[in-house]
């Protein structure tokens, strides 16, 4: 009898391990013969009341080792099995389908408000020119006739780099329009879109980083009509087809005359009273002629060469297409304000 049990079990052994395992049906034939509820393995464990005492331990374990053998056999069957389920259902997959899971981003609005004004310049043969962020004092101030000891600079508070008194993070893009010139000969004509930065204190309406887009046209003959033209033009493309504008007379130390150009925004309901103080007016940009000292610092003969030049703030500007009311909300990254802009079409 002992030696029956003990054969029984290891031809039972010898089955589970021979058995053939080859698809879903005879996985499934396995797991009920040697698993299921009713096992072969269930009734000889009954049999341990036929075993003598000193060999009952032993019959537990052999039994107990068939038994996780069993087990080992039908998981990795099993995973097997499901692995290349999983590679045949691509089968079936339709690569052309769309996607319905993919979550698609969208443009930062300060991006796509300054592609829209790139855009709107390179119809009318501007360029782009993007320049360093860190910049040094001659190009950012000297060069652009704002020597060290004008007042000027104290317009622009500026993050000088640790250990530099030349060093610094560029205060406006201007700072292209040196870059430009001393590496270029006329005509030129360019914009410079990019970051900029100023020590000034966050709050909703100024942040010490945002983004100008510089303009500078430098040819023969050059005029102030020329520049008028283009800003109108500019205006119009950007705030729709019947927008006024005027030129403020202003002071910048890179232009002779300088102006600030407002467009007119109206004065339609309440939120137009608030953003344009009641005058229907607002301002846009600053601009003028390009001063022939700025000319002559980057080596560009002012005899023979004239220009004009223009630099605008972007958050301002999106600001108002968006009607958004917190600057730093650009700077936030937060998904459920990005996720909202799409195109200023
Ligand atoms: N750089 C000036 C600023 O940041 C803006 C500016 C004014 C740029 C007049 C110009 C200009 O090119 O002609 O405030």
């Amino acid at each position: 009898m002992q030696t029956d049990i003990f054969t029984t079990l290891e031809e039972l052994n010898k089955e589970i391990h021979s058995f053939r395992i080859e698809d879903e049906t005879t996985l499934e034939a396995f797991r009920i013969k040697f698993l299921g509820t009713k096992n072969i393995l269930k009734d000889l464990f009954g049999e341990i009341k036929n075993v003598p005492n000193e060999r009952k331990k032993e019959f537990g374990q052999v039994i107990n080792a068939i038994k996780a053998g069993a087990e080992e056999r039908f998981l990795s069957a099993k995973e097997v099995m499901d692995a290349s389920k999983a590679k045949n259902s691509f089968k079936d997959l339709d690569l052309y389908l769309p996607d319905d899971t993919a979550h698609k981003g969208s443009r930062h609005p300060i991006s796509l408000v300054l592609s829209k004004i790139v855009s709107i310049f390179e119809r009318i043969g501007f360029t782009v020119a993007e320049e360093r962020e860190i910049e040094d004092d001659w190009h950012n101030f000297t060069a652009m006739n704002t020597p060290d000891d004008h007042p000027a600079r104290d317009m622009q508070d500026t993050f000088y780099l640790k250990d530099s008194v030349t060093r610094l993070l560029r205060t406006h893009t201007s700072s292209v329009q040196a870059r430009v010139m001393t590496s270029t000969q006329p005509p030129i004509r360019i914009i410079a879109p990019g970051r900029v930065y100023r020590n000034e204190t966050i709050s909703a309406r100024s942040h010490c980083q945002f983004h100008q887009v510089e303009g500078l046209y430098i040819d023969e003959k050059v005029s102030f009509a020329d520049m008028k033209q283009t800003l109108l033009y500019f205006a119009r493309e950007m705030y729709g087809i019947q927008t006024e504008i005027r030129l403020r007379p202003s002071y910048f130390p890179f232009t002779e005359p300088s102006a600030e150009m407002d467009v007119y925004w109206g004065l339609k309901d309440e939120v137009d009273h608030r953003i344009t103080k009641g005058t229907g007016w607002l301002e846009i940009l600053g601009c003028g002629m390009v001063d022939p000292a700025v000319l002559t610092n980057c080596g560009i003969d002012a005899e023979k060469y004239s220009g004009f030049a223009f630099g605008m703030g972007i958050e301002r500007q999106a600001m108002l297409l968006y009607r958004v009311s917190d600057i730093r909300m650009y700077f936030e990254n937060d998904v459920r304000f990005l996720k909202q802009f799409h195109s200023v079409g």
